[in-house]
């Protein structure tokens, strides 16, 4: 395979809902292994970029290529089994099914051919995703932190080349953070290339090297974290939900 083909090609993909233009007009590519952060205000369109990307939603125009295919059109389906997972905002699992079996579930959709066995798989991504404990617990037991985990692991058992992660850090308490920043150090050294959406900059930075800034649809930054936050039209795009994470941490605080 040509290693200098990038991973993800996305260009001019556009997406207008009625007059709220969601994602207008974005291109950017992402190499194999890179981990990508994505950060930007509420509404800047980067969910709605993730169900662009994952064929949840359908351009207007534009186009995503992916290993060098164009999938801009493929089913859901299509895409996962090309390589492509994703995470959602809210945490959606099976309650009723432990650990084990919300994260063997996709396996037994997938029409994938899988290296070893099932069970195999899924043990492995039990501890990649640092739920080893609680693999015969059933999913109503665990923790937000926990459920969050669940999920990624849910996405990762598909062995996906790409993982679209959509506010990992979302709703979880200060303490709670390194668990999830280990799992996606854990998941990036297995290979997989990730792009992460999140508001939490400090805790993205210490995974990532390289961070798009999404403001009304349009990229309005790409580059190293340490540069991207100096960038005056990002710290004014980003100062609302800047404020809205220290509110957050405060929160949790008291
Ligand atoms: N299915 C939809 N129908 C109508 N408007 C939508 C839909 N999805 C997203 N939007 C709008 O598109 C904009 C971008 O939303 P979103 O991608 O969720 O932003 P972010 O994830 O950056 O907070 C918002 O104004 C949102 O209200
Ligand atoms: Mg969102």
């Amino acid at each position: 395979m040509d290693d200098e083909l990038p991973l993800l090609l996305v260009s001019s993909l556009t997406k207008h809902f009625g007059g709220i233009k969601a994602v207008d007009d974005i291109s950017f590519s992402v190499k194999r292994g890179e981990v990508t952060g994505i950060i930007g205000p509420n509404g800047a369109g980067k969910t709605t970029l993730f169900n662009l990307i994952t064929g949840f939603v359908r351009p207007d125009a534009g186009k995503i290529t992916f290993k060098g295919r164009d999938i801009t059109h493929e089913s859901t389906a299509n895409i996962v089994r090309s390589g492509i997972a994703r995470t959602f905002q809210l945490v959606r699992p099976f309650l009723n099914l432990t650990v084990e079996e919300n994260i063997k579930i996709p396996t037994i959709l997938s029409s994938k051919k899988f290296s070893s066995s099932p069970e195999k798989i899924v043990k492995k991504v039990v501890e990649m995703v640092g739920l080893e404990r609680k693999a015969g617990e059933k999913a109503n037991t665990l923790t937000h932190a926990e459920l969050k985990m669940l999920e990624v692991g849910r996405a990762v058992v598909t062995k996906p080349d790409l993982l679209l992660l959509d506010e990992p850090y979302g709703g979880l308490s200060r303490n709670e953070l390194s668990t999830v920043t280990n799992v996606i150090s854990r998941l990036s050294s297995e290979g997989i290339t990730i792009l992460i959406i999140e508001h939490r900059l400090s805790e993205l930075m210490k995974n990532v090297r390289r961070v798009l800034v999404m403001d009304q649809g349009k990229i309005i930054a790409d580059g190293q974290p340490e540069e991207v936050v100096r960038i005056n039209r990002v710290v004014e795009a980003y100062l609302g939900a800047k404020y809205r994470e220290v509110q957050e941490d405060a929160a949790e605080g008291e």
